[in-house]
């Protein structure tokens, strides 16, 4: 099949790429030069595993092409997906501007009938009014055939996740349309869902608001550990085993991040209320994600009241291991925290390079984590990238001033560690003070 992706991020690449390796023809189109010269050169702009590789593979092939000329590009094409972002306006309301755009590009362009397939997460009925902005700029009258197919996949695991996913939903009322994906998708071995295009909005906000409820919820069962005396390791594990729960997403730790839950939350409160329907559920979610980092501060407060001139290091700067992207990551919350009680910050993480803002405000960046914690006063690590898990701790400990560890995500075994020397202190574990 010849499959046009508009939005050449995260989500349009890596499908983009997903599809040319079942076999397809796919053409990225979008109106950044600068993207499109990066990938037509066969240079990845942001990092996940294994899709360099997979890039190179499919320039070489002629398998994936990318361009800016959106009049070719939407002539040449019966199957359009649009992938661009939808970001979150103040009012927590989702910024349909990107998707207003590709609308009335394809309005301009459209010269015969089309499928258009929105992978963007969108509010409900949104797929509706595109079928509107594309007919509102368009002369041309043949049929368009809209559908809702929401992306799944998660950023560090994009490719298996891509591959493999737990579904596929297609949200349509043409016929036409779903025949098509069906047969797009035919060599995928996974469930196919069929909906109106408002299920299949609503399924992709329902999912991460659900998944985003799980994690608030352990993160405040680990608040009421840390007072009880409770590992929430144990109660997480013993709560996981119930296949009714499942043991995902519960690991508690510094709360939710990056580009997908804290504006999906966002979006669903408002829509919701809205609607007349307010979600007082996620109400709450909201808050115990954002009071979590402050939560986490207070422990390092309970050590050091003033931080002032005392050296911090930071392991992880990253919304989550694997990946190089920072929207919404909580470890820029906590460093924020840092700054303003003027401690001399170190982080390092191992794909994320740090704005000059931050080295303006006296952040400085090491690429070796046993460099970054010389003669450091405390250690935390606010994203838990497996290879922290492999250092040579007690040289970790050699090298810091004062073994203060704070582990945000708990991704150490306090018990080791304290055998080791340090201070440490997790979420949910901190019962018995050292
Ligand atoms: C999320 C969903 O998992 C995907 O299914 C969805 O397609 C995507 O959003 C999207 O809407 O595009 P993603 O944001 O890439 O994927 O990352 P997740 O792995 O879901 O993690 C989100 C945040 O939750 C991270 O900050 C992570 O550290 C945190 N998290 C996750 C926890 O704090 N505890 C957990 O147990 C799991």
């Amino acid at each position: 099949m010849d499959i046009l992706i508009i939005g050449m991020g995260y989500v349009g690449t890596t499908t983009g790429l997903v599809f040319a390796q079942q076999g397809h023809h796919v053409t990225g189109l979008d109106i950044d030069q600068q993207k499109i010269a990066s990938l037509q050169s066969g240079n990845l702009y942001f990092y996940e595993p294994g899709l360099q590789e997979m890039l190179s593979t499919h320039i070489k092939n002629h398998t994936i092409t990318f361009t800016c000329d959106a009049e070719a590009a939407i002539k040449n094409h019966d199957v359009i997906f649009i992938t661009v972002g939808t970001p979150s306006l103040n009012s927590g309301k989702a910024d349909l501007t990107y998707i207003k755009q590709a609308a009335e590009m394809i309005g301009r362009y459209k010269n015969e009938e089309k499928i258009v397939v929105i992978k963007s997460t969108v509010p409900i009925g949104t797929t509706d009014e595109l079928e509107e902005w594309i007919a509102l700029s368009s002369k041309d009258t043949s049929p368009v055939h809209m559908t809702m197919n929401p992306e799944f996949l998660r950023e560090g695991n994009a490719l298996k996740d891509a591959l493999y996913p737990s579904r596929i939903v297609i949200g349509s009322q043409s016929d036409t349309a779903i025949h098509k994906l069906k047969e797009l998708y035919k060599d995928v071995s996974s469930p196919v869902l069929v909906t109106s295009t408002k299920a299949a909005e609503m399924i992709k906000y329902a999912s991460n608001a659900f998944l985003a409820t799980k994690i608030s919820f352990i993160n405040e069962m680990a608040r009421l550990c840390d007072k009880a005396g409770v590992p929430i390791q144990d109660v997480a594990k013993g709560m996981g085993l119930d296949e009714r729960i499942g043991s995902p997403f519960l690991n508690s730790g510094l709360g939710y991040g990056g580009s997908c839950f804290p504006k999906d939350v966002k979006e669903l409160i408002a829509s919701a209320e809205e609607i007349g329907s307010p979600l007082h559920i996620l109400q709450r979610v909201e808050e115990v994600n954002q009071t979590q980092s402050t939560y986490f501060m207070s422990k390092v407060k309970s050590k050091f009241p003033r931080l002032k001139g005392k050296r911090v290091a930071i392991f992880g700067l990253s919304f989550k291991p694997n990946t190089d992207d920072t929207r919404e990551s909580v470890a820029f919350r906590m460093l924020e925290q840092f700054v303003q009680e003027e401690a001399k910050i170190f982080v390092h993480d191992p794909a994320v390079n740090l704005s000059t803002d931050w080295v303006k405000k006296g952040v400085t960046q090491c690429w070796d984590p046993y460099i970054t914690v010389k003669e450091a006063d405390l250690l935390v690590i606010c994203t838990e990238w497996p290879q922290y898990t492999q250092l040579d701790w007690k040289r970790v400990k050699g090298n810091m001033g004062n073994p203060y560890l704070f582990d945000g995500r708990n991704m150490l075994i306090g018990e080791e560690m304290k055998k080791l020397g340090f201070y440490y202190r997790g979420i949910g574990s901190d019962c018995i003070d050292h």
